[in-house]
């Protein structure tokens, strides 16, 4: 058996994106794959498909297995196009003899490539298909990630295809999540959940119910990025459980935009007070960090104190901007708090106590105010909002929804 053969007669086909950076506005610093399968049997299945740009690595590798006019089903768990790019050039080559997707995935694939003869079978959950020795079963999981979104069970070897669920923004040459280090893995799949999922937080619950009581006897879960889980799968099911439920560390990140430095010395004087406490904070400059690791941050953190000067009568635009993408996510099980230099209208804080209201974290404090540039007194205060948040976050036992 190759290490591309996941399982016998069952062959990673997919494809490393080794060089990319930024995915829809998430930042990819460890790269990311888009993984495809290859299930040689009296039907020959391929399993999802890659990215425009990756093609022919996967036309490549299913060449070096067998002549791909010789695949009889292809199965399309999510439309995107990281998953989807190559499919109509797959689709000439192949001409497959059913194209088995949910019917919001057929939706999805005639709104993105327009083929209306295209052999669709359109499957729901429960439904299973014969390909010889082995039998696909299929489960509906809409929104995540996309309406169309299912998985494909693959019963007699127990893998469990997940497409984007599961999942990380991970290059690397092994395949497994055994094969590479923990830390780094775990890393990456809460980012992708802090920022693909975690909207969706309610839906996620739901399945890991309907899976848990569907009782599957599962070996693999192989997700469409990243690494197949095989030997840490209690682990990650446990994380998509404790992050579906927004439980929370007792951690604070201080986050804040600044325009001459008074409403940084203002973050850095709440952070020392928060510290005070015995409790651990992060200091998160909107400048120098992204939008996509801050989230994987706000992800476990119990209290989010954010801070902007105010400009033009507003917020500064990278925390308009990161208060707009935080807002979509939709964090919750949060404490918050603001604070904020300004020169003569001064409304970024109130903006900012808005901001979480309508997010309904739960804000702590009115906040604090400073004009122009902090005095040791307005620090002093600082240091005070900090300690607040600090006994909150620790009095607070952080509950599960
Ligand atoms: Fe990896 Fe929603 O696509």
């Amino acid at each position: 058996m190759n290490m591309h053969e996941i399982a016998q007669g069952i062959h990673w086909v997919g494809a490393v994106d080794w060089d990319v950076r930024d995915f829809h506005g998430y930042s990819t610093l460890e790269g990311t794959s888009y993984n495809a399968f290859l299930i040689i049997d009296e039907k020959i299945t391929l399993v999802d498909t890659v990215k425009h740009t990756h093609q022919h690595d996967m036309m490549h590798r299913i060449r070096r297995l067998i002549d791909p006019a010789k695949i009889d089903y292809i199965v399309v768990n999510h439309a995107e196009f990281d998953h989807s790019g190559s499919l109509a050039a797959a689709m000439e080559i192949i001409k497959p003899e059913k194209l088995i997707c949910s019917a919001m995935g057929k939706k999805s694939l005639m709104d993105h490539f327009h083929h209306t003869d295209w052999p669709y079978e359109v499957v729901k959950t429960g439904d299973e298909i014969s390909l010889g020795e082995r039998t696909l079963s299929f489960i509906e999981t809409r929104m995540l990630h996309w309406p169309d979104s299912m998985f494909t069970f693959c019963k007699e070897d127990g893998i469990l295809f997940t497409s984007d669920a599961f999942g990380q923004h991970l290059a690397t040459s092994e395949r497994f999540d055994d094969q590479v280090d923990l830390g780094r893995v775990m890393t990456q799949a809460a980012k992708y959940y802090a920022n693909i999922l975690y909207l969706y937080s309610p839906l996620v619950k739901k399945l890991l119910a309907q899976i848990q009581q569907m009782d599957l006897d599962i070996k693999m879960v192989a997700p469409d990025h990243g690494v197949i889980w095989r030997s840490h799968i209690d682990k990650i099911i446990a994380s998509y459980e404790s992050w579906s439920s927004h439980e929370s560390e007792q951690r604070a990140l201080v986050i804040y935009e600044t325009m001459w430095r008074s409403t940084e010395a203002m973050a850095k004087a709440v952070a020392s007070g928060i510290e005070s406490c015995g409790v651990p904070v992060d200091l998160i400059n909107l400048k120098v960090n992204h939008h996509s690791d801050i989230m994987t941050r706000v992800l476990t953190a119990r209290a989010l104190v954010l801070g902007s000067s105010t400009l033009n009568n507003g917020l500064l635009p990278y925390m308009a901007g990161f208060l707009s993408y935080m807002r979509g996510l939709k964090p919750q099980n949060k404490i918050g708090a603001a604070f904020g230099s300004y020169g003569w209208s001064g409304e970024s804080v109130k903006m900012l106590n808005e901001a979480m209201s309508e997010m309904k974290l739960d804000i702590i404090d009115e906040g604090i105010r400073v004009k122009f540039v902090p005095t040791h007194d307005d620090l002093a205060g600082c240091v005070e909002l900090g300690k607040r948040i600090g006994a909150a976050v620790l009095a607070d036992n952080p509950t599960t929804s």
